[in-house]
């Protein structure tokens, strides 16, 4: 088996440690080295992390983001019982692994995002007393993101070459399975995280990935990697349920030992994202926000912009309510859990 460069043109998540240059100082602070500016389009191991056009050109955040996920760690709010429940399992030996549940647009790929970031982010970067410091030695963790929206990921060969070159370990030609397997089985000697968002898409879209597939990555979790290797999914049902729907018999799904469904956040959560807001709301108007978004966080993030850009443009009356309700209109789903 041949080997190829694995990390040409390339940029990924690795522990600053080993990294072999760095050229931008807020990657660095948070893990993220980027090897060469070069774009990686046409690369098999192309990384697709999500990394927000603010960040791309270094633009200040807006103060409220609806949308896109959040990728910022000091954008992010609440969730504090998930993060502590996701951080346990990650932080002992062997590691767990874990499976997020969201309905569409309850905040899975931001939790993704934050927990692939906050534990290397520096608190310059961060709320005053937002927690960063969840694992004791996070430098030596390792995170791979996949997002089978991606259709990249759809190809089992580039899916193997993007884990390989997360985990800077060489990829072999041709990067099959087998390969793979050989490769990694025994090398993985630090903490590694895999990240993997909408594997509903994964196993619905993407035949190359079939159940021989997702037995080997069983294979890996499990006896293969002394405990380094862990998996958390966002998924919009159970994995078991999903593997199920869409005639997967693979064992893989049955390794979540932890299941969270997410939901709103909680009243304090909710009311540090609305204090956020760069000019205070009026109690009444907090309230309001509360009340109508049941402390979603995308119905919050809406609402708080409506009252914002009010307050900005020296606006008397109510108007924006009106506005914020119709602007949360498409994600009133959320409503009904
Ligand atoms: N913890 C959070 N703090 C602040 N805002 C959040 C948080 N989680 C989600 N949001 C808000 O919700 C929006 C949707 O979040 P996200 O894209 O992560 O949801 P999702 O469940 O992955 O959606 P989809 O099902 O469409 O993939 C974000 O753009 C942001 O406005
Ligand atoms: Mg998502």
């Amino acid at each position: 088996m041949r080997f190829r460069n694995p990390g040409a043109g390339l940029k990924f998540d690795h522990p600053p440690s080993i990294a072999p240059s760095i050229n931008n100082t807020d990657a660095r602070s948070e893990g993220q080295i980027e090897i060469s500016a070069q774009a990686a389009v046409g690369n098999p191991a192309a990384d697709i992390t999500p990394q927000s056009p603010s960040e791309q050109m270094n633009h200040e955040a807006a103060p409220f983001t609806i949308g896109t996920p959040i990728s910022q760690p000091h954008c992010f709010f609440g969730r504090h019982r998930v993060l502590k429940r996701l951080f346990n399992l990650l932080k002992t030996h062997p590691l767990q692994n874990a499976a997020i549940i969201g309905q569409k647009r309850s905040g899975k790929t931001s939790l993704l995002n934050y927990l692939k970031r906050i534990t290397l982010t520096s608190p310059e970067q961060l709320r005053s007393g937002q927690k960063s410091d969840w694992l004791p030695q996070p430098e030596t963790y390792r995170w791979i993101f996949v997002d089978f929206q991606d259709s990249r990921m759809a190809s089992q060969e580039r899916l193997l070459n993007h884990l390989l070159t997360a985990m800077q370990l060489p990829a072999p030609n041709p990067c099959n399975l087998e390969h793979f397997m050989d490769v990694v089985s025994g090398n993985l000697n630090s903490p590694t995280v895999i990240l993997m968002d909408e594997i509903g898409v994964g196993l619905q879209r993407c035949p190359e990935l079939d159940d021989s597939f997702w037995e080997s990555l069983r294979a890996l979790a499990t006896n293969q990697t002394g405990g380094n290797l862990g998996f958390v999914l966002a998924t919009p049902e159970s994995p078991v349920d999903l593997a199920h729907h869409t005639g997967h018999s693979s064992p893989f799904f049955n390794i979540f030992g932890y299941t969270t469904t997410l939901g709103p956040l909680t009243d304090a959560e909710a009311r540090e994202l609305i204090a956020s807001s760069p000019i205070p709301f009026p109690e009444a108007d907090i309230e309001w926000i509360l009340n109508q978004s049941n402390r979603w966080p995308i119905l919050l993030q809406i609402l708080c912009r409506e009252r914002l850009f009010s307050l900005e443009e020296e606006e008397v009356g109510d108007d924006w309510r009106e506005e914020g309700l119709q602007q949360i209109q498409p994600f009133i789903h959320l409503l009904g859990a």
